[in-house]
């Protein structure tokens, strides 16, 4: 939530304007309220911001240009607190003269009194934002060294903050702090940047360094200096981005969703890569938990949001076949609340695409406190939540700019089924057969998933005959049932349609009441050799709604013809055993809701409301 860039460089010139508008364009995924840059030019700061999407700031650059700068900030914002408005936009000016500019990402929780206290001593204020308290109290506590400012002002916050500043006496420096939100270094020549993750420079430098939590960071052009809150030098660690700028743009899609979408056979087979040994047994190297440790596991709890969480449930269900080990599934933001049992023989694995869900940082710190072994399955190099973890598994599926998470999932998916398959493969359970025969099916997975891709006009042809509909229901049973709720979560957000997903079995105690003539039902059948006869039971599911008169659009594995005679539509995707089914069914119902959103005009990288990092409780 918010982007934030930082550039400082040697010349005076456009580049310090064309690096943070670059910048901001990459990072508009975080949130897309208002954007603003400041920069330090001519003695002064010169501001420029705008509600709406980047794009009113990037035509008013255009009216009316800004001056040559060696030195600028940027913002793109996700608004808290405060309306989505010019005054409210980001960066914020401190002090009567307005020599300081500031941005800022999170949440001040004790701005009320900070601001309180502000007006009492005469500050006027232009905005509603927490933020602008901050710029007044850093304006008030320089006195010739922004770092030196910024170090007591964090001391004062309570919240979660990513802040960089500019002051027109120190031309030349960008000051960074960071608490629970977050913030990397691009490392140049000449030249420094700061951003919000590393899309934000990945077009100047592919050389990086991370930052702790609680951490101060100032960027010169020369020099790149840390020190913690409580002032001692600390040093950061370098690493460097393996992928480039060409990842972060849309290769000739139209949208960056159907792009990843298209991504998806390579994210899972990125993410297996590397991760068995000549014999085919898994080595996680970077697990970085013991062997001991893990066999001693009784207990898992996935925690994460959204859709992340979907893929949590996935894995439950073959996590629990493959070992014998309980698994629950805890949406982040509640899991703090419920008192959750943990210990020390207790694995709490979050999934996280972004690494920075707040909600999600917060259980794994509450899990962690417990005592419980922490695993991070995250998407994003040097993210905060797998540097709070003990242990992290990425997932390899590139950059993942769409805020509806696409690839991130079934890279997400995968990553759960190899810390399943490698916990089996330690315990030695029962169903290790199982597991071995899933492990060389996996990897051919991503040819499966390019066969679906292949195999969507009719989908698509769906999509547009409904682009009117207001209402779908989604149903699967097994690990289908994660998958129709992730259907209706994708067309909720893309395109505005009230969706719900159902576990089939629970539609006769309630839901069927919803069925009409001519509602749209979507249901994930289970492959004809899913076990306890599950496939009988949806293919009965779908004739009950259909005797209601619903209009049934089913997906079967190819060969299924059981489910014909009640089909008004069959999407066909190819036989894979019962574990695997979801990452070839989630895919049609992607490119559903991508499609009817594209349908009905609106846009599909950047829906109302949402952002792509959630980084506010
Ligand atoms: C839905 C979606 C969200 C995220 C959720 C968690 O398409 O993208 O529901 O899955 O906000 O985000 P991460 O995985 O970054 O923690």
């Amino acid at each position: 939530m918010c982007g934030i860039v930082g550039y400082v460089g040697s010349q005076v010139s456009s580049r310090a304007q064309d690096v943070v508008m670059e910048g901001l364009a990459r990072l508009e995924y975080r949130g897309y309220d208002s954007a603003g840059i400041a920069l330090v030019a001519d003695g002064a700061i010169e501001s420029r911001k705008r509600s709406g999407k980047l794009a009113n700031l990037i035509s008013d650059i255009g009216q009316h240009p800004l001056a040559a700068s060696s030195t600028a900030i940027g913002h793109t914002r996700w608004a808290t607190h405060g309306g989505p408005t010019d005054a409210n936009a980001h960066p914020h000016l401190g002090g009567p003269d307005g020599k300081l500019a500031l941005i800022h990402n999170g949440i001040i929780e004790n701005f009320h009194a900070l601001r309180t206290e502000l007006l009492e001593a005469g500050v006027e204020f232009a905005s509603e934002t927490d933020t602008e308290v901050v710029a007044h109290l850093l304006a008030r506590a320089y006195d010739g060294d922004l770092t030196t400012a910024m170090r007591a002002v964090v001391a004062r916050l309570e919240g979660a903050f990513t802040l960089l500043a500019v002051h027109v006496d120190q031309p030349g420096v960008v000051v960074g702090a960071r608490r629970n939100s977050p913030l990397v270094v691009g490392l140049g020549e000449g030249e420094n940047f700061l951003g919000s993750d590393v899309a934000a420079f990945i077009g100047y430098t592919r050389e990086a360094m991370e930052l702790e939590q609680d951490q101060i960071v100032t960027i010169t052009p020369d020099r790149v200096e840390v020190i913690g809150f409580d002032g001692e030098s600390a040093k950061g660690k370098t690493f460097h981005v393996d992928w480039d700028a060409a990842a972060a743009e849309k290769g000739g899609h139209e949208w960056f969703m159907e792009k990843e979408i298209h991504e998806q056979p390579q994210a899972v087979a990125d993410t297996l890569l590397g991760r068995t040994d000549e014999t085919g047994a898994l080595v996680l190297d970077e697990l970085r938990i013991s062997e001991e440790q893990l066999r001693n596991v009784d207990r898992i709890t996935f925690v994460a949001c959204g859709t992340a969480a979907y893929a949590g449930m996935v894995a439950k269900y073959a996590i629990e076949r493959w070992t014998r080990i309980p698994v629950e599934v805890a949406l982040a933001h509640e899991f703090r609340y419920c008192d959750p049992i943990a210990d020390e023989r207790t694995l709490v694995v979050s999934i996280s695409q972004s690494g920075e869900t707040m909600d999600t940082l917060m259980a794994v710190k509450h899990a962690h406190d417990l005592g419980a072994l922490t695993v991070s399955i995250c998407n994003t190099h040097g993210a905060t939540i797998p540097r709070e973890s003990d242990a992290v598994l990425y997932t390899h599926a590139g950059p993942e700019i769409a805020v509806a998470s696409t690839k991130g999932f079934l890279a997400q998916i995968t990553a759960c089924y190899l810390l399943g398959l490698y916990l089996a493969q330690l315990r030695g359970e029962s169903y290790a057969d199982d597991a071995r025969v899933v492990l060389t099916e996996l990897h051919e997975t991503p040819d499966r998933i390019a066969e679906v891709l292949d195999r969507l006009d009719r989908v698509r042809e769906i999509a547009h005959f409904m682009a009117d509909t207001r209402s779908v229901l989604f149903l699967g049973r097994h690990v289908g049932y994660p998958i129709a709720l992730e259907g209706a979560l994708k067309l909720k957000e893309l395109a505005y349609i009230h969706a719900e997903g159902f576990a089939a079995g629970e539609l006769k105690h309630g839901p069927i009441a919803l069925i009409e003539p001519g509602q749209p039902v979507f249901i994930v059948v289970p492959g004809p050799d899913t076990p306890h006869g599950l496939h009988g039971k949806v293919v009965s599911n779908i004739q009950e709604i259909r005797a209601r008169g619903a209009r049934t659009i089913v997906i079967a594995q190819d060969g299924d013809t059981a489910v014909e005679p009640f089909a008004d539509e069959v999407i066909r995707v190819p036989r894979t055993s019962p574990m695997l089914q979801p990452l070839l069914t989630a895919v049609p119902l992607q490119v559903f809701a991508m499609e009817l959103a594209n349908a009905k005009g609106l846009d599909v990288d950047q829906p109302r409301n949402l952002a792509k990092s959630v980084t506010v409780e």
